[in-house]
């Protein structure tokens, strides 16, 4: 039953079809273009992201930067302020590098072919195949994690996807099965209908079979058990990590507020966006903090922040200054970056999301 000898089930993209058309998500604002700075932009914030949390930021983005070049031309950090709450910031950053290419490459179209959008910053083959499919018609199948989820019980997959060749198996069959008769006219719906089954019928733990439009075509309901599937040996490992962050700050003019943030470094834990100074143990963050301020500093509460690969314990601090202080030697030693931002400004730099209530109180 591995789902590799078996043939593919027939009828399959033509029940997808009908089935999104009439029971599937519609309305959603990056739905009705074929506009792909519009669709590219709706993709990647909905990756690792729900739809509910996009809906407020996509409008937002696309008031600001409403084509491809205004994006490529707008600064970094205002593009990272933006984004701030979304979280995986390397999308943001990629965004605007991909939105660079493409009005420096590409005479600002985005190309046409998968296999073109696949180049550029930010898009894996995935991506690409979504861009092209509602965008372009092109007849190639999106293979993201809900997706893979579909297929593997559809067709009783049974290999280890943590390995290389399982993978790549799976993306011919889920090609295998994109509509090639009348209905590849139909690229957007089918694809539409490959993401709303897995987000709404198809979901991780508790399968709602009954209302599946391919019900009896599912191997994997057959044998029995569909959440058997996909299988996976690699299992996430979740690092342990404390955090200190040392929140400085001091009166500014007219009653202002202002606190000290550094840029984080351009690689790793929210990259690139702006954040009080982290220090991995409180003695740390004491001793930058000067032995006069040891008496001065103030604990607050502990947060829970997971991650990817991490699961982080945020341990916020804080320091009040005198006015026109600066911040002590050991906390801007090595910081390239530091600036104090008022407090009213908050806004319009990225901040990591669990740090903004901190800053903003
Ligand atoms: N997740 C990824 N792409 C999506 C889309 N176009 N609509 C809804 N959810 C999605």
């Amino acid at each position: 039953m591995s789902g590799g000898s078996r043939p593919l089930p027939a009828g399959f993209a033509e029940a997808l079809i009908g089935w999104q058309r009439r029971d599937g998500r519609h309305g959603l604002p990056w739905q009705g273009t074929r506009d792909p700075y519009r669709v590219w932009l709706s993709e990647i914030m909905l990756q690792q992201t729900q739809v509910s949390t996009v809906l407020s930021y996509y409008p937002r983005f696309l008031d600001r930067f409403p084509d491809v070049s205004a994006l490529a031309a707008a600064a970094v950090d205002d593009v990272m302020a933006l984004w701030s709450g979304l979280g995986y910031y390397t999308r943001a950053r990629n965004l605007h590098r991909c939105a660079q290419d493409v009005v420096a490459k590409w005479d600002g179209q985005f190309p046409r072919t998968s296999a073109d959008l696949a180049t550029l910053p930010g898009i894996g083959a995935s991506t690409a195949a979504a861009i092209a499919a509602f965008c372009f018609g092109e007849r190639i199948s999106i293979l993201d994690g809900n997706v893979r989820r579909v297929l593997t019980r559809l067709l009783a997959f049974d290999q280890d996807l943590a390995q290389a060749a399982p993978q790549r198996l799976l993306w011919d069959l889920a090609q295998g099965l994109v509509p090639t008769g009348p209905q590849g006219d139909d690229m957007a719906a089918y694809t539409q209908g490959l993401m709303d089954l897995g987000a709404t019928v198809c979901t991780r733990s508790r399968p709602a079979c009954a209302l599946c439009p391919v019900n009896d075509l599912c191997e994997g309901r057959r044998a029995g058990d569909p959440t058997r599937f996909p299988v996976r040996t690699r299992k996430l490992a979740r690092r342990f990590e404390a955090w200190w962050l040392l929140l400085v700050e001091r009166p500014g003019q007219h009653g202002t507020v202002e606190v000290w943030l550094q840029k984080r470094p351009e690689r790793g834990i929210w990259a690139g966006l702006y954040c009080p100074p982290v220090f991995d143990s409180r003695d740390a963050l004491c001793a930058a903090a000067g032995a006069g301020c040891a008496e001065q500093l103030q604990d607050g509460e502990a947060v829970a922040h997971a991650l990817t690969h991490r699961e982080l314990r945020l341990h916020p601090v804080r320091l009040a200054c005198a006015p026109d202080a600066d911040p002590p030697m050991a906390v801007t030693l090595g910081a390239e970056g530091g600036r104090w931002v008022r407090r009213d400004q908050l806004a319009a730099v990225g901040l990591p999301a669990p740090v903004r209530p901190w800053l903003v109180a």
